[in-house]
C-alpha cells in the first residue's frame, strides 16, 4: 500500500500539462493530472539545503505513483500501441527469475550471468550492486518490493564488514561492488561475503556502488512511498558514510570527484583516470537524492549544508567545463596557451593540438555532450553513454544541454546505435594508443567490451533520457533494434563491431542486466510516468520572498 500525504500541494494545472506533454505516447496509465503531487524532486537543492524540519518529511510521503497498472506477464496492456512481442517479455521475466539470489529463504539479489555455457565463472556468479540496479527498477515496477528492499539492507550490512587490501583498509563508507552468498553444507550455514575491490581483476574500489546504493534508495522510496527505510538510523549513516567518503576536504581545486582507472562500470584499465563523466554524474545525482532522503536532525544537518555548497560547485563546474558543442570546440581550436591569472580563457592550458581529428567529424552543428574527463592540460573527448544519460535523467544538464545530447545521439545514431543499442563510448582507441592507454587489455581490442563495445544495459537509460527529453519514437526505435536480437542471440553482455553486430568476444549469454535493461526500458515506454522514479527535475533558483515594496502603502 502506497501512503497518500495530506500534506504536499498539487502541482499546479499547468506544471502537470507541462509534465504530461513530455511524457505521454500512446495513452496515460496512471491518472497523473489527479495523482501526482510537488514531489520533493521539483523543490530546488539550495531550497532543500537551507530547510529545517519543514514539512519535508512528509512530502517525501507523497507517492510517486498509485499502485497497479504495471505491465508485466502477469497483466496484459497496450505494447506500442496495441501488438508487442509478448513471449519475448515472458522469456525475459522467466531469465529474469531465475537469476534471483536467495540468503536464508529471502531473494537478496541477481546474479551477474548464468550462463553455464561458460568455462570461466569469474564473479560473474556473484550480485553486483550496479547490475542489480535494472532488476531492481524491474522488480519495483511490477509491484515485488521486498527484494529490492532486503538488497538495499544487506548491502548496507555488508559496508561495515572489514575492508581490507593485503593490508591497507578501505574508507567506512565504500560500498561493495558485489556479493556472494557462501553455503556451508556440513553446518547448514550461510553467509554473505563481500568484494570492495580486494579480490577485484585490478584491485579497484567501485566508487559508483554507493552512489548506486542512494540513487536506489531514493527510487525505492519513491516508488513505495515507504520512508520507514530511508527514515531508519541504518540507511541514514550508511549515506552518510558514503557521503564522507567524497565530500571531505583535501588539496582538490576541482568539485569533481578524483578517481582511479576501472572504478565503474568500465572496471579496466580504459584511461577513465581523473574525473571520469560517469562517476561525476552518478556522483551529482547521488546527491540529490540524498539531500532529499537526509533527516536535518543531529549528523544529517552538516551533510545537507556541505551537498548543498558541494551542488551549487559541481553543478557550474560540469555545465561550463564538461560541456562540449560545435560553438565551445571550435573556441577550443582557437585556444591560447601558458594563460596566468583569473583572467584566463583556457583555465586548464588545453594544448589545441591534443584535439583528436575524429572529433572535428564526430561533432554536428546541432547537438552536444560532456566530455569523458577534464583536468589539467587533458581533455578526453570521448562520448560516455551512461554519464551523458545520467547527466539528462538527473538534470544535471540544463534543459537546452539535455535536448543538444539528444540531438547529438540522433544525428549520430549510426554511430552511436548502430545495430544494437547502446555503445559504452565513442571511438575506439586502437593501436599505439591502445597499448599505452589499456596496457594492452586483449579484452579492451578496439570496438570491443569497454572500448567502443555495445551495451544493451545502456538500453534502460537511453530509453529514461528519450521520454524524459520527449522523444518516446526514438526510444521505441531502440527498443525494437534491441528485440530483433536479445532473445534470438541469449541476452549476451555486449556486442562487438563498429555497428554492435557481433556478439561480443568474451560476451557473457544470459546477463541479466542486458535482460531487466530490456525489461525497464520496455515497461517505462509503456508508462512513461514511472521515470519519476530516477528521473530529477531542473534545480530552480529559489524564488525571492514576494514583499509589497515600501511605496505599496504610500
Ligand atoms: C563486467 C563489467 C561490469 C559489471 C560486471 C558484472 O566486469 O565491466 O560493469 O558490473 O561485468 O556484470
Amino acid at each position: 500500500m502506497k501512503r497518500v500525504s495530506s500534506h504536499v500541494s498539487l502541482a499546479s494545472e499547468a506544471e502537470i500539462n507541462l509534465d504530461l506533454s513530455r511524457l505521454i505516447i500512446d495513452k496515460p496509465r496512471l491518472g497523473l493530472g489527479l495523482e501526482r503531487k510537488r514531489s520533493f524532486d521539483e523543490q530546488s537543492w539550495s531550497e532543500l539545503s537551507h530547510r529545517q524540519n519543514d514539512g519535508f518529511d512528509s512530502v517525501l510521503q507523497s507517492p510517486a505513483f498509485p499502485s497497479g497498472g504495471f505491465d508485466s506477464p502477469f497483466s496484459v496492456g497496450t505494447h506500442f500501441g496495441g501488438g508487442g512481442p509478448r513471449p519475448l517479455v515472458n522469456e525475459a521475466w522467466e531469465a529474469l527469475r531465475k537469476s534471483v539470489v536467495y540468503f536464508r529463504g529471502q531473494p537478496v539479489g541477481t546474479i551477474a550471468a548464468t550462463d553455464h555455457a561458460s568455462e570461466e565463472v569469474l564473479n560473474y556468479d556473484q550480485v553486483f550492486v550496479r547490475d542489480f540496479v535494472p532488476s531492481a527498477l524491474a522488480f519495483l515496477m511490477n509491484n515485488e518490493t521486498d527484494i529490492v528492499k532486503n538488497f538495499l539492507l544487506k548491502t548496507l550490512h555488508l559496508q561495515s564488514s572489514e575492508k581490507m587490501v593485503d593490508r591497507f583498509k578501505l574508507g567506512a563508507g565504500a560500498m561493495p561492488a558485489s556479493f556472494k552468498v557462501d553455503r556451508n553444507k556440513n553446518r547448514n550455514t550461510e553467509t554473505l561475503v563481500a568484494d570492495f575491490g580486494e579480490s577485484a581483476i585490478g584491485r579497484v574500489a567501485p566508487v559508483d556502488s554507493g552512489f548506486w546504493w542512494i540513487i536506489l534508495l531514493r527510487a525505492y522510496t519513491k516508488y513505495t512511498g515507504d520512508v520507514s527505510l530511508s527514515e531508519s538510523p541504518d540507511c541514514q549513516k550508511c549515506m552518510r558514510l558514503i557521503l564522507n567518503l567524497c565530500l571531505s576536504e583535501g588539496f582538490d581545486t576541482f568539485p569533481t570527484l578524483l578517481c582511479t582507472d576501472g572504478c565503474s562500470m568500465i572496471d579496466r584499465r580504459m584511461g577513465i583516470y581523473g574525473y571520469p563523466i560517469e562517476i561525476q554524474a552518478l556522483f551529482y545525482m547521488a546527491l540529490r537524492c540524498a539531500l532529499q532522503m537526509l533527516k536535518p536532525e543531529g549528523e544529517g544537518k552538516e551533510f545537507i549544508e556541505k551537498i548543498g555548497q558541494r551542488l551549487h560547485a559541481l553543478t557550474y563546474h560540469m555545465r561550463n567545463y564538461f560541456w562540449l558543442d560545435f560553438h565551445n570546440l571550435n573556441n577550443i581550436y582557437r585556444y591560447k596557451t601558458e594563460e596566468y591569472s583569473h583572467t584566463a580563457v583556457n583555465k586548464f592550458n588545453v594544448i589545441p593540438d591534443s584535439i583528436p581529428d575524429w572529433v572535428f567529424d564526430f561533432m554536428p552543428c546541432r547537438g552536444g555532450y560532456f566530455l569523458g574527463n577534464v583536468s589539467p592540460a587533458m581533455m578526453d573527448f570521448r562520448w560516455f553513454a551512461l554519464g551523458n544519460c545520467i547527466a539528462i535523467v538527473s538534470s544535471l544538464a540544463t534543459p537546452e544541454q539535455s535536448v543538444a545530447i539528444m540531438d547529438l545521439i540522433e544525428e549520430r545514431w549510426d554511430e552511436l546505435v548502430g545495430e544494437m543499442p547502446l555503445k559504452i563510448c565513442y571511438p575506439a582507441i586502437e593501436n599505439h594508443e591502445w597499448r599505452i592507454i589499456t596496457g594492452c587489455d586483449p579484452k579492451n581490442t578496439r570496438w570491443s567490451y569497454h572500448n567502443g563495445g555495445t551495451w544493451p544495459v545502456l538500453l534502460w537509460l537511453l530509453t529514461a533520457a528519450c521520454i524524459k527529453t520527449g522523444r518516446p519514437q526514438m526510444a521505441k526505435r531502440a527498443i525494437e533494434l534491441a528485440e530483433s536480437r536479445l532473445l534470438k542471440d541469449g541476452w549476451p553482455e555486449y556486442y562487438d563491431g563498429k555497428a554492435g553486430r557481433f556478439v561480443g568476444k568474451q560476451a557473457r549469454k544470459f546477463q541479466t542486466w542486458s535482460i531487466a535493461g530490456y525489461l525497464v526500458a520496455r515497461m517505462m515506454l509503456e508508462d512513461p510516468s514511472t521515470l519519476m522514479m530516477i528521473s530529477m527535475e531542473e534545480d530552480r533558483p529559489v524564488k525571492p520572498t514576494m514583499r509589497r515594496s515600501a511605496s505599496w502603502n504610500a
